[in-house]
Parts: structure tokens; sequence; C-alpha cells
């Protein structure tokens, strides 16, 4: 399996990293003595915990998938470019987009444009902002994701985006802290990698390239990148990014998983993450990119470097790594114009023999192929000269390039998305609580709406900012998005409201409500509903302090449900929050709304007067404590060594509910959980084999893009009947999960999602559900055989509404 395992073989030729010489030769050593007892971990080539074995070549594209007509189109543009023009096509340039490939007018060449992000045009106006991701996986709806992810790279493309820079499966949503686990999607690979797989697929459908990213262990934003000495060049650091240690079983069984439906569903591209990975830049991990990506998932696209991410020349392009972005040294700063890693460097290596010719060419073709494949050479709309002087990474003062620009400028690329984007905002919002009938509404006539996150927003279009005041449908960093129009919460209840005549009532300011008794502020009597909504801000280089609601949040739920005895809270938040008002009995309905985007209000309104039955699950777990959660981000790295950032993935496969699981800690909300106004059941659960003569390891078969494809074929299949069993019409989200035979491997969680669906019930309705399992999902990864391996003994599955609410199981050998 292992392609040749070389000797120092790059170290040796470090001639263009002046600062980054690879730590992947340098086994880092694990403090504790964390798994000893565990599945022997063979020799450090097998299980790289803490160190990266060097693996070379960079393996070429074969354009294996279906890709070979495009490839070839894109070998004889390659063969047309001179040297320098080949270094200049990988070594991103500041321009009009967030990363911008040069044009090469004599070959009708236009460029590349990358842009973020993967909610939206980051740099558009009159465009549409989406769900966030964290919305996306909590509608478990792939119908949803698909139409989401379709509409978006429409937009992108109307534009002028050849590359969105999305979506995101790193972070995963290893700790609860993260401040960008909202642009991805679950706490979960399984669930995680269905989104990856049909946002890719609408993307690519539209017509744009997808940019898998942040590959991987991109699990915390504290200390993602080095820290540089301001009064030395650029490149010299003080301490290096963090490395994420993760041995290789977890690896594969949850970083790398979603990874792998992403390759298998045609990603055009990957970006390489900031993090080091088991102690080597991950930009510069030739066990990452060229074994794990390129030959054990047979990844036929190019590789590109988060911005900054590049650390060395002749290392990052060796291990695998194809395009450098932005460009220059840095990110930002001087360096940006003076220098690159690539570029002038890149061509000098070739020249002096350092890199061969063959090794760029096919960086060149790995680029082009995707292009060519969706047929970007033919009649591709022209960048919008309106999203320069909004690009926060390269502004028009760092151009170096004489950019033009045809086409209309702002073009309004919106259509009717904003159907689309209110029907997905209603379902993505989890209903944790509903009692004494709070939900829906009916017809209320006196509504208190109250909250700092109720109105509009205050601080302009661009909400890159924790502001006070406002509504909060995304949040900040590249994935954020500028509004061009933005329903919020207050207008469009008290719209609503006005069909039914009734008084509305507001109250925005949390430190008034914290200080004041309630039945001073408001009119006549006690309202027949209180509203509150808050809120929950993240964003990227930052991790979250701590899992409470920001501006005194919980504590303006106490102040209101100490008068108001239906109190509905509706909170706005990148997912994870701790809510100590939970079990007040005062506060009858609560709400995740999550980053809904722009139709937030217009949304809430839907699901609170019942136009739309909730459907949405959460997509992580809700604990009662934030000391119930583990793997907290790294952050007390006190002494000032280069390499001490280091962050030991100990709790291996543990992650999110795996971990409740593991170790009996009872969620407030748990995974996969979430109300609706009907009640459904679920029963009769039936399995059938669809191998015969099943053998542990897969059969042997030429690698296809998402690796071995014996993989991914239906090994059994499990169904089960769901009915309605409530008044109401609506969704269910039935859910199959795994408990693996006692023949695995210690350290396997007790339960794994492994199937889930959405269908649509009548009141009374019942449907036969069917849940295809795939050989990954009954298998583990043998670090030793490095393949997946079907265990022996007996399966339990169990099928409900939730990661803890199991209506059904059934015990099942298949080997
Ligand atoms: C982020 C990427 C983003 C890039 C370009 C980086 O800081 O990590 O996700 O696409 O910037 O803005």
């Amino acid at each position: 399996m292992m392609r040749t395992v070389a000797n120092a073989l790059v170290a040796s030729g470090l001639l263009l990293a002046p600062a980054a010489a690879d730590s992947c030769q340098t086994p880092i050593n694990h403090p504790g003595t964390a798994f000893s007892n565990v599945q022997p971990l063979n020799t450090t080539i097998l299980d790289p915990y803490g160190h990266s074995p060097a693996v070379y070549p960079s393996p070429n594209t074969t354009g294996i998938g279906g890709w070979e007509e495009a490839m070839a189109k894109a070998k004889a543009f390659t063969a047309q470019l001179t040297l320098e023009e080949k270094a200049w096509m990988v070594t991103g340039q500041p321009g009009p987009c967030v990363g911008n490939v040069l044009p090469i007018p004599r070959l009708n060449f236009s460029g590349l444009c990358l842009q973020n992000g993967p909610q939206g045009i980051e740099e558009g106006t009159y465009s549409s902002v989406f769900v966030s991701g964290v919305s996306a996986a909590a509608s478990w709806d792939r119908k949803l994701i698909y139409d989401r992810a379709y509409a978006i790279a429409e937009e992108h493309k109307a534009k002028g985006t050849h590359v969105i820079l999305g979506p995101v499966a790193g972070p995963l949503g290893r700790s609860a802290y993260n401040g960008r686990s909202w642009e991805g999607f679950a706490a979960d690979p399984y669930l995680t990698g269905v989104c990856m797989e049909e946002t890719i697929i609408g993307f690519q459908d539209a017509g744009v390239q997808a940019n898998a990213k942040h590959f991987i262990g991109n699990e915390q934003e504290t200390q993602r990148n080095p820290t540089f000495d301001p009064n030395a060049n650029a490149t010299t650091y003080i301490q290096d990014s963090v490395s994420s240690n993760i041995d290789d079983r977890t690896v594969h069984e949850i970083y790398m998983w979603p990874f792998a439906n992403a390759v298998r569903s045609g990603a055009a591209s990957f970006m390489c993450s900031y993090n080091r990975l088991n102690g080597s830049h991950s930009c510069q991990n030739s066990w990452a990119l060229n074994h794990l990506l390129k030959t054990e998932l047979g990844f036929q696209g190019y590789v590109m470097s988060d911005w900054g991410a590049t650390h060395s020349g002749v290392a990052s392009i060796e291990s695998g790594m194809d395009m450098t972005m932005p460009g220059g040294f840095t990110l930002y700063g001087e360096m940006w114009t003076e220098g690159s890693y690539f570029g002038k460097n890149l061509t000098a290596a070739v020249e002096n023999g350092t890199v061969d010719m063959s090794r760029l060419d096919d960086m060149v073709i790995r680029t082009m192929t995707p292009y060519y494949l969706l047929g970007q050479d033919q009649d591709y709309p022209s960048v919008d000269s309106s999203v320069g002087p909004l690009n926060v990474d390269s502004p028009p003062d760092t151009w170096l390039y004489d950019w033009t620009f045809t086409g209309t400028s702002n073009r309004d690329v919106r259509g009717n998305h904003s159907v689309l984007i209110r029907q997905h905002g209603a379902e993505s919002t989890v209903l944790l609580k509903n009692e004494n009938g709070a939900l829906p509404l009916n017809a209320p006539k006196s509504i208190a709406v109250f909250g700092n996150d109720a109105g509009p927003i205050t601080q302009g279009a661009y909400n890159n900012v924790n502001y006070e005041y406002g509504v909060l449908p995304n949040a900040g960093g590249s994935g954020t998005c500028r509004f061009s129009s933005l329903s919020n919460p207050l207008d469009a209840i008290t719209r609503r409201a006005e069909q039914d005549g009734a008084l509305v009532q507001s109250w925005l300011n949390n430190t008034l409500l914290t200080t004041t008794a309630l039945p001073d502020l408001w009119i006549g009597q006690l309202p027949d509903v209180c509203l509150v909504f808050l809120k929950s801000w993240a964003e990227e280089n930052k991790d979250r302090d701590s899992l409470d609601l920001d501006w005194n949040g919980s504590a303006v739920v106490e102040a209101v449900a100490t008068y108001c005895n239906n109190t509905v809270v509706v909170t706005h938040s990148n997912g994870i929050n701790v809510l100590p008002f939970a079990d007040h009995p005062n506060v009858t309905a609560i709400l995740a709304a999550h980053y809904p985007g722009e139709q937030a209000g217009n949304a809430i309104v839907d699901l609170l007067y019942g136009k739309v039955n909730p459907s949405a699950k959460l997509p992580y777990v809700m604990a009662y404590n934030e000391s119930d959660y583990n793997a907290p981000v790294t952050t007390a790295v006190q002494t000032n060594g280069t390499y001490d950032w280091q962050s030991w993935f100990d709790e291996r496969l543990e992650v999110g509910y795996r971990h409740f699981d593991a170790n009996d800690i009872t969620p407030r909300y748990e995974f996969g959980f979430g109300l609706s106004y009907t009640t459904f059941s679920l029963s009769g659960l039936s399995g059938n084999s669809s191998a015969s003569n099943l053998t542990a390891l897969p059969p042997a078969r030429d690698t296809m893009p998402g690796g071995n494809p014996a993989l991914w074929e239906t090994v059994y299949t499990i169904k089960a009947d769901v009915t309605n069993t409530g008044g109401v019409a609506g969704y269910a989200v039935p859910q199959l999960y795994a408990g693996f035979p006692d023949s695995t491997p210690e350290g396997t969680p007790p339960s794994q999602l492994r199937g889930f669906d959405k269908i649509w019930l009548e009141a009374g309705e019942t449907k036969t559900v069917t849940f295809d399992l795939m050989r990954r999902d009954v298998s583990y990864w043998d670090i030793v055989a490095q393949d997946w391996r079907i265990p022996s003994g007996a399966f339990t599955f169990n099928a409900g509404f939730s990661s803890r609410d199991f209506w059904a199981n059934s015990t099942v050998v298949l080997l």
C-alpha cells in the first residue's frame, strides 16, 4: 500500500526553504503513556503519531475516474507554456479575487479566480448569504445541501469565480470551542462526509470548482500559524504553528473520512491547512499529501496552500503541494510582493535540476484538468470588477499585474435564491424544547420581543465583528459574507403579527433587561409570549473562550422568565452552547437557529407560526456543562521553544458524541436530537446481506478517486418502517448507529452514525426507509494491514431518532 518511503530525499534539497526545514524527520515524544495498552503501534512508519514519515515521489495524475479527456486538454495546454509561465500558473498573484492565477492572453487563458467562501461570496455585492455549513448539516437533508451548494455556485459563477474556497471538513469539530466549526458541518465524519459530497457535486454541477479544505487536522485556530519575528525577515519564526498529533487509525476513521468523500465526489482541489500534522507542516507533509491524498485516495486534482501556509519551496513541491496561495512568502505584509517560495525560485529550481520539470508539469496539469472538465474554457463569465475593492486579502493597492475587466460591474446574481434560503433557514433550525403547547404560536394577541439579537444589524453589511445590536446570521473571518438584504426577527415578527392584529413590544438592550424589573417595562398585562433572541459569536483565527451565550444572554433569559411564563428562546450561534436556563419551567421552548443567512427573520417566523414544521437535528452535542466536553483547544503553552505547540489528540476516536457515549456522560441534548410539531415511531428493522463471500479486507482493485472502489460498495442493507404518529405532516430523520463487534480493537466508540434519511410523512403515514451500509461503514482502519478491515463477530445496529433515542435494533454477524 505504502509508496516508496524514501530517506530524507527532499531534506537534502531544501534550497528554496530558507527557514522551514521539514520537521517530519524529527519524531516528537508524547509526554504521557497514552495508548500503551491499545493495539500495538507496529512501526513508526505505519503509525505516524507524533511524526510524519517521508513518502516520495509525488504521484502524477492519470486522470482516472473520468477525467482522462480533460487531462489530455490540460496536457496540451501545459505543453505550450514556457518554464516561467508554468511557474506562475502555480504561484498566486495579488489581484481582484482572494486568490488569482495570472492570465496567459496568448493562449486565450484568462486566469483563475479563487473566492471565499462556503456560505456565499465574501466579496459580493447584490449576492445572497446562504445558511452556514453547520446549518446545512443540521438539516440532515441531502437535497437541501445539494440545492444550497448549486445556488451558491451559480452566484459565484456569475461573478466570475472559478474556484470556491470550500467546503470545509476541517475543522470537523474536535473541540467545542473551535472558532470555525460553523463553516464546517458536523462533529461526525459520516454526516460531514455526506455534506462534503453533496456540496462538491452541487458546486461542480453548476460549473465551479470546489476546494475541500483544510486538509488535515485543522482543529484549532489558536497558534494555527507560526508567530514571526517582527524584527527579522518574514520567514523567521518565534514559535511554529501548532502540531495536531493524530494516530493513523484516528486519521482514517475521523479526520480523513469526510475528505475521502470529497475525493470520491470529484473535488477539483484541496487546500492544505495552517497547522502542522504530526510535526510536519500540512503543506509539506508528504505522508498526508503524497501518501494519503494522492495515493491512498487517488486524488487527481491539485493541492493549494491555505493563505500563507507554505513554508518551503522544494520541500512543499516534493511533498505534493501543487499551488501556493496567495503567492508571496507570508499572508500579509511587505514580503507579499517581494518574493515567493515558488515563482522565480521555482524556475531556478527547475533550471538547476533540484525540481524535475515533470513534477512542475504535473502541478500545472492537475490545476488545469478540472478547468477543462467543468468547461471553464468555454464562455465563462468574466470577473466582476466590483469584487476587487472588497477583497481584503489583496486590495487593489497590492496588485502588480494590470488587470482588465470586461462585463457588467456589480452584477445582481441573486435570482430567486431568497426563497431557497428562507426554506433552508427554517429547515436547519433545531427545536430543542417545546412544552405546554408553546409552539407553534396560535395567533397571540400580545407579543414581547427581547434580546440584542432580535433587531437589524447596526454596524454595516459586512458582519466581521461581534457587534452588540443586531441579528447574527453568520460569523467572522473568510467565511463571512456581505448582506445585500437581511430579514431580522423583529421586523419579520412585527409583519406577521399584523395579520392577527397583535400588539408587539420590544426590548433589545440586554443591559437594561438584566438591570430593570420587567413589569416596569411592558405595556398592559403579561404578554402571551415572550420571544428572546440571543447570539453567540465565532470567528476565524480565534477560538471561543466560553460556550455561554454572548452579551449576558443567559441572564436575559432568567430575567424574562422570572416574569413571563411563556418564554421562548431563539439562539443564533455557531452551534454548541451550554444553556443553563433550559430547565426553567417558564422557558417553554428553545430553538437553535444556527447561522441562517439573509432570511434569518422570515425563516424563524415560519417555524414559530407553524408554517414550517421543525425537522432539523443537532449535528453536535449540547452538554450540561462546559467541563463535559473533551479535547479543549491547546492554549497553555508556557514555554518558548520553536516547536513547543503540540496538540495531542489523545482522545483518539472519542470525538463529539463518541466521547459522551464512551464515558457515559448524559448530554442535555444529544447528537441527532431535534423535536417536531408531530411525533414518529420506528419499527420492523430487517437486514439483508448484499455481498456474497464477504472478505475481511477489501478485494484489491485499482484505486479510483476515493480509494479502493470496494470500500464504497454496499455490503449490507437495513430497512425500517417509520410512522408519523402525531397530528400534522412533517419530516422524520431516522438514523442508524453501528456498535462494532467485540473483536474490534480497543478504543472503538460504542456507537457510530452509519446511515440517515429525511422523509416526509403525512399524519398517520408509514414509509419504509433503507440504509445501505458500504464496506467502509462496517470496517475499522487496521494500522498493521494498512487497510480497512471488517471485524468478525456481531454488530449491533440501532435505529431511531437520535444518537440516544433508539427504537429498534438488530444483531448482525457479517464475518
Ligand atoms: C482561511 C481560508 C481562506 C483563505 C483565503 C485563510 O485564512 O483559512 O479558509 O479561504 O484565508 O481568504
